[in-house]
């Protein structure tokens, strides 16, 4: 057997100490499968005294991962430290400049640092893998980079995002509030106490930031992913949603379009008889649409100590047992600029939900502006409320009332535009709903 594999993990929280208990656990499987005996070396972590678990016993701590990545002791860094800047990001840059390899679970510093990061892994001649970073245990990273090189993509799209899945499934079976949701979501610790960063969208973009890189040999470009978080989701529009057949959930879409290709993160209107709207609770799944294999979902869980640990400890057999791989799939000199089209230009269905005075004419005036705009209506409801019905069963109360309109394809642009008139008119109560329409 060649040398041993020397691991040094940076971050002992619920991904790494899942990870030095995976390693030793699998040590004979891993061995097996890549000729090399693999086994943690180093650590490093804030408190050294916190119990995790672990037996440490012969593994060198280091106060500093720092010290830990430049290491003459290790082989590999397993970065799982977090967050797009500070310590994981010195670690990795530290490892790659002593060129070390570098595994990370980490979707921040991909997304916003992935292609230098990736430069300076080839420049070494060592690897950056990172499967764990977009949809945890699900191996999407290496279906994209090395399963699918056969077919031109045209699409993927995914719940990347467990809080929100499970927020909007829970909304959704019990009629319960996104704030009701959302507390115990945060008291089974399916949510962080400052949740902004999953249920406003910015995670889901960072992992598809990711996957858009890899499905279509693009730059990275987490800018230009246009973000939409579910806060503003209310019980009605869950409702409507079954009631026009639909469910709605948090997607990130990456998608080919005229000119470009449109990266958005936003609440979707998915059919109820497709596999991603099967998806319920903190479960994660990717579609994604490519010419030779057609419609391929894959569906697992997206977080989660053992679940990412299986992610992680796959990079770490594949890059113990070579060669070196390109991190995005091919060399950063021939991956393509990013071309972005603006959300703007997006062209899709879209379900409207106006709160409008109830009066004689209003829903005529609605479709006037939309016909102004060459919008068609696939369907038009009107719900009377509650209060008003209890006020004037018979008649129109002028109380404000729900208006339900679904599109055919239009873009964003013209519906905005639309909608900016019919507020204009006068017509609306409250600020518009508008959900995007995805469809198979
Ligand atoms: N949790 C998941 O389900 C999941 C899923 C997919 C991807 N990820 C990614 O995996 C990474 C780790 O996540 P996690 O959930 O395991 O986080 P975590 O539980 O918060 O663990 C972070 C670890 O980093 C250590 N750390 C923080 N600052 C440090 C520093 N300056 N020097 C040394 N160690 C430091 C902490 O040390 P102490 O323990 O001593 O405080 C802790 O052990 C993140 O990038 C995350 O996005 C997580």
């Amino acid at each position: 057997m060649t040398q041993s594999f020397r691991l040094g993990v940076a971050g002992l929280g619920t991904v790494g100490a899942a990870v030095v208990r995976m390693v030793a656990r699998r040590a004979a499987t891993l061995s097996a499968a890549t000729g090399r005996e693999i086994r943690v070396t180093a650590v490093s972590s804030r408190d050294r005294d916190r119990d995790r678990g672990l037996d440490l016993a012969g593994i060198t701590w280091f106060d500093d991962p720092v010290d830990l990545a430049r290491s003459g002791e290790v082989d590999a860094v397993v970065e799982l430290i977090g967050g797009s800047e500070g310590a994981a990001k010195a670690v990795v840059e530290a490892a790659l400049g002593a060129g070390k390899h570098v595994v990370t679970a980490n979707k921040a510093l991909l997304a916003h640092h992935g292609a230098a990061l990736a430069r300076a892994a080839e420049e070494a001649g060592v690897a950056l893998a990172f499967e764990a970073s977009a949809a945890g245990g699900i191996p999407i990273v290496k279906a994209l980079r090395e399963g699918l090189t056969g077919n031109a993509i045209s699409r993927v799209y995914g719940i990347l995002n467990g809080t929100c899945n499970y927020i909007l499934t829970r909304m959704e079976l019990e009629g319960l509030t996104f704030e009701a949701c959302l507390k115990d979501a945060q008291a089974l610790g399916y949510a962080e106490a400052d949740p902004t960063f999953d249920v406003e969208g910015f995670d889901t973009a960072h992992k598809l930031a990711i996957l858009t890189s890899l499905a279509f040999g693009t730059a990275l470009d987490a800018e230009g992913v246009s973000v939409e978080g579910i806060s503003a989701i209310q019980p009605l529009d869950l409702t409507m949603a079954r009631e026009l057949g639909y469910r709605i959930k948090l997607l990130g879409v990456a998608q080919i379009a005229a000119g470009g290709i449109e990266q958005r993160v936003h609440p979707t209107m998915v059919p109820r008889s497709s596999s991603i709207a099967q998806v319920m609770g903190v479960t994660n799944a990717v579609t994604i649409d490519a010419d030779a294999v057609g419609e391929l979902t894959l569906i697992g869980p997206g977080a989660g100590g053992e679940a990412t640990a299986s992610a992680v400890v796959a990079d770490i057999a594949d890059v113990a047992a070579g060669p070196v791989r390109p991190a995005f799939g091919r060399p950063t000199g021939r991956m393509q600029p990013a071309s972005r089209v603006e959300m703007q230009r997006h062209e899709g269905g879209y379900y409207i939900r106006l709160t409008v005075h109830d009066r004689p004419g209003v829903a005529a005036g609605v479709a006037t502006r939309m016909a102004e705009r060459e919008i068609s209506l696939e369907s038009i409801l009107q719900r009377r409320s509650e209060m008003a019905a209890s006020q004037d069963p018979h008649g129109r109360s002028g109380q404000p009332v729900p208006l339900v309109l679904i599109t055919y394809a239009a873009t964003e642009g013209n519906i905005r535009a639309a909608l900016d008139a019919i507020a204009a008119d006068g017509l609306l109560a409250e600020a518009p709903q508008l959900i995007r329409i995805e469809r198979e």
